[in-house]
């Protein structure tokens, strides 16, 4: 059994109780951090109850999913145990399921670009800022300036990701495999995408591409982000998202996400998307059909971000396929 000191209990909101707990070992998903176990009742009669072994005062952590169950005959508080590691019930995924996938598909084919969210709550996009620092999180750092991609920098995270970002790569991933799956037949390229992300990154790493792409990008004053594509390896998923975590207008200005569109004999097109604190963009990789007066022809996209006139803007980006 692994003992577990109490740290703190905070309430907030009406009903909900938040207990963090300090482990006596090494947590597998945040070893700097206390953990935060929930209480499980706030979940409702509904959720997760059918999965085994599961009880009205077990507590739930929220950051990771782990469930921990109390000790018959021992104080709850004091004496909990690590049993099974489940599936929360996600915002994240609801929110995902609940956005117009139509409109989104419509806005793709259309500009090359759509904007979905909220993404994430004021509070996830903090959560995701203050850990910037949090080296155990992160599987390397880049200088952006010293590889000629800009100015600022950004960090890869490593396996296993936040709970959040894993989410969100794991709830994005269908709804943009049908897209991506009807772009390659509309380009004529043989390679489709299988149903769940899963099972995608499992062709990555059989490729020897087994370094997580996710990460977080940090612009202060001047910063930005030259135009580029995020391809690690042959195997590329297609689209890919950006959140923005700061609050723009109040925590920065400038800082722009802009994509080009470079289209074959023609001259360039230039997207600029607005977005709002934890909204998102989703946008292609490297490329993207076009419906021409003589049928489909490919285009070539690049992303960037223009410079930042003040403040500092973080954001954090989900790519589906990983890195060699
Ligand atoms: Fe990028």
């Amino acid at each position: 059994m692994q003992r577990r000191k109490r740290v703190n209990n905070v309430s907030v909101g009406s009903g909900t109780v938040w207990l963090s707990w300090q482990h006596k070992v090494p947590h597998p998903y945040s070893r700097a951090l206390p953990i935060h176990a929930k209480n499980r009742r706030e979940w409702g009669p509904n959720n997760a109850r059918s999965l085994t072994g599961i009880r009205d005062d077990d507590l739930y952590c929220s950051n990771c999913t782990t469930m921990f169950q109390s000790q018959p005959g021992k104080n709850l508080m004091s004496t909990v145990t690590q049993i099974t590691q489940i599936q929360s019930p996600s915002s994240i995924a609801t929110s995902v399921e609940s956005f117009n996938w139509e409109a989104i598909h419509a806005e793709l084919d259309a500009y090359g670009a759509a904007v979905i969210g909220p993404l994430l709550s004021p509070d996830q996009c903090k959560t995701l800022i203050n850990q910037y620092d949090n080296e155990d999180l992160y599987r390397s750092r880049v200088v952006m300036a010293r590889h000629g991609f800009g100015r600022g920098e950004y960090k890869y995270f490593a396996y296993p990701l936040p709970a959040m970002i894993a989410e969100l790569r794991q709830s994005l991933y269908p709804h943009l495999m049908k897209i991506a799956n009807g772009w390659n037949e509309a380009m004529g390229i043989d390679v489709r995408y299988p149903a769940e992300q899963e099972a995608f990154k499992a062709r990555c790493h059989a490729a020897g591409q087994t370094k997580p792409t996710p990460l977080i990008l940090k612009y202060g004053a001047g910063d930005y982000n030259c135009l580029h594509q995020d391809i690690y390896g042959e195997h590329v998923f297609p689209l890919q998202v950006a959140v923005l975590l700061s609050k723009p207008g109040q925590e920065f200005t400038g800082g722009e996400f802009t994509l080009s569109e470079q289209r074959p004999r023609m001259q360039s097109r230039v997207e600029v998307v607005p977005l709002g604190q934890g909204m998102g963009v989703i946008f292609p990789v490297h490329h993207r059909p076009v419906k021409g007066t003589r049928g489909t022809y490919r285009v070539k996209m690049r992303h960037g971000v223009s410079r930042v006139r003040s403040g500092q803007r973080f954001t954090m980006g989900v790519i589906f396929h990983d890195a060699q």
